[in-house]
């Protein structure tokens, strides 16, 4: 059995990595292995591992929207956000699915105790947010703010997305104000803000407490100043690491036919290699 993560550049993908852990956890005889694909050359290619008998493949930037509208069916969760990251092909036909969702909403869920929370905020409307809004949806979370730094990106996306859930777009630095003035039952920071530690995210979080759950799905670093000020206010916090490790299981039942659990030393592996 063959699968791979597909994407222009790939030298960075931790997919190989996750997926020989559980190759390796199982004893499963397949392989998986990164494909740096050129997007001119991505259905062509795509098609030439169907042809040689691959069980599917991750997609990664910036091939993500090109899996989707290149696929023979598509799921539900893959349409609405918009993108796939996981194709699957079977009798020769490809199917478009998106397991960020799950890995999202499966990395948070522990931090949340059981509550699902009711008011959401959510920094960000670009590729990330899409499956994190479309998670707290499902999740069925009640109001979602959706801030952005460009105000009709948010917009668009709110509008986008009203189907199931009622979504305020706002602007970057209204939300921090909000943030300081209004307690709110989840925070997510979904834009790349904060990575590599350039141009950290200052808001004080004043009227944030020991209720109010921070996830930033940025991990590198782990601990974000975000993360760190949500920290010291006594907020619960989620890292983003667990995301990534999370949306590979569905990838890894889909292609190898086993269910796998993301335990700590896959956790460990990942962030010794990250440098984490
Ligand atoms: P991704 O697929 O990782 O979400 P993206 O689609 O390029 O990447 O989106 C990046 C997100 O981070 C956007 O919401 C972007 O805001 P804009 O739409 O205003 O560009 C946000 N972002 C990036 N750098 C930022 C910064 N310095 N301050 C605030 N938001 C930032």
């Amino acid at each position: 059995m063959k699968a791979a993560v597909v994407g222009h550049p790939i030298a960075h993908s931790q997919s190989p990595a996750i997926h020989g852990h559980w190759l390796e956890a199982t004893g499963i005889a397949g392989t998986y292995e990164a494909l740096d694909l050129h997007p001119d050359r991505f259905e062509a290619d795509i098609r030439a591992l169907v042809e040689s008998g691959f069980q599917g493949v991750n997609a990664t930037v910036p091939h993500k929207e090109a899996a989707l509208a290149m696929a023979d069916s598509v799921d539900d969760t893959a349409r609405r956000i918009g993108a796939s990251n996981t194709l699957v092909f079977q009798n020769g036909k490809i199917e478009a699915r998106n397991t960020d969702a799950y890995g999202f909403w499966e990395n948070l869920a522990p931090g949340l105790l059981g509550q699902v929370p009711k008011r959401a905020v959510v920094l960000g409307a670009g590729g990330a947010a899409r499956a994190v809004l479309v998670a707290l949806q499902d999740a069925g979370v009640d109001h979602i703010t959706l801030a952005n730094r460009t105000l009709s990106r948010a917009q668009a996306l709110a509008e986008e997305l009203a189907e199931t859930a009622r979504i305020d777009p706002m602007t970057w630095d209204d939300a921090e104000d909000l943030l300081n003035r209004e307690r709110t039952d989840l925070l997510v920071n979904t834009s790349s803000r904060g990575m590599k530690a350039e141009n950290p995210i200052t808001c004080a979080l004043a009227a944030q407490d020991a209720q109010t759950v921070v996830n930033d799905i940025v991990y590198t670093p782990l601990q974000t100043a975000l993360l760190e000020t949500a920290a010291a206010r006594g907020c619960r916090t989620v890292d983003g690491l667990g995301m990534l490790l999370h949306q590979a299981r569905p990838a890894f039942q889909a292609f190898f036919g086993a269910r796998v659990t993301v335990d700590r030393g896959l956790r460990h592996k990942v962030e010794t290699r990250m440098g984490l």
